[in-house]
């Protein structure tokens, strides 16, 4: 599909870098960027940047918002998402790494993660597997948690596992927030558990359980109790506003 790139990459699609290795290499700046995805805000490219297997994340604008507020909006969750994940890389956490970073245009290069999303595995591969994975998730947001940082949109979509070597990656943390807020920390752990409830209803208890093992491998039990603890608040207060809602909506019928 092709799609209207701003002006940066437009430039770079232009651009030659000039490589010596012993000679003269010319390679491309950033060649064939395509489509592979549209999201709710953003152009998921892929492409090769200087050579390298890369994805580009386009947040593109929105028609329906103010130009200024979508652009501050845009720019600023661009600035985020790359701050998160050199943070998380320096904490150990792998993510795919940042290899270019435009927040007024609202791009970001990073190398691409060849393997599947955890949505997409979750149904399909043995419980042993899985409960590595989410072992490994609840050990690598225990850490952000601990250094301060959540992620704000920890869904199964959220995550891949590479094919190669089967390792576990965080992605898209342009929802992320920094701060010490427990309640953001428990929002991560909520939405985590919705997104299983949602997609692999079968597979609850493993990823729930194998998850909160990691967790509190970082954090201590009394530590992760305390989550848990605001994560039912948080369901609870959800039912209340959900219930409330529906009561509304018969009302007025
Ligand atoms: N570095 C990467 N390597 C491989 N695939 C990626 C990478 N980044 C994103 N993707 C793929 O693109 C999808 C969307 O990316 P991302 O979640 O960052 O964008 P998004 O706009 O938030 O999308 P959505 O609204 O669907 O969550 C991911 O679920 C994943 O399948
Ligand atoms: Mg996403």
């Amino acid at each position: 599909m092709e799609v209207e790139l701003p002006e940066s990459l437009r430039t770079m699609v232009r651009e030659k870098l000039y490589i010596y290795t012993g000679y003269v290499k010319t390679v491309n700046m950033l060649s064939k960027p395509l489509v592979v995805s549209i999201g709710a805000e953003a152009y998921i490219l892929r492409g090769k940047f200087m050579e390298i297997d890369s994805i580009i994340k386009w947040r593109f604008p929105k028609p329906y918002m103010p130009p200024e507020l979508d652009r501050e909006f845009r720019s600023i969750r661009t600035e985020i998402e790359a701050k998160v994940m050199w943070r998380c890389l320096l904490m150990g956490i792998k993510t795919p790494i940042p290899l270019y970073v435009n927040t007024g245009d609202a791009v970001i290069i990073m190398t691409y993660i060849e393997g599947s999303t955890l949505r997409e595995l979750a149904n399909r591969i043995r419980d042993e597997e899985l409960c590595r994975i989410c072992r490994e998730v609840g050990v690598y947001i225990a850490k952000m948690h601990v250094n301060g940082v959540s992620h704000g949109d920890l869904t199964t979509s959220n995550i891949i596992v590479d094919s190669k070597e089967s390792q576990t990656h965080l992605i898209d943390f342009g929802l992320a927030t920094f701060g010490k807020r427990d309640e953001d920390y428990a929002i991560d752990l909520h939405i985590f558990f919705r997104s299983i409830e949602s997609a692999h209803i079968d597979r609850e208890r493993i990823m729930k359980e194998c998850f909160l093992n990691g967790y509190s491998s970082i954090t201590g039990d009394y530590e992760s109790s305390k989550m848990l603890k605001i994560v039912n608040d948080i369901r609870k207060r959800g039912r209340y506003v959900a219930e409330r809602k529906l009561k509304s909506a018969w009302r007025s019928i």
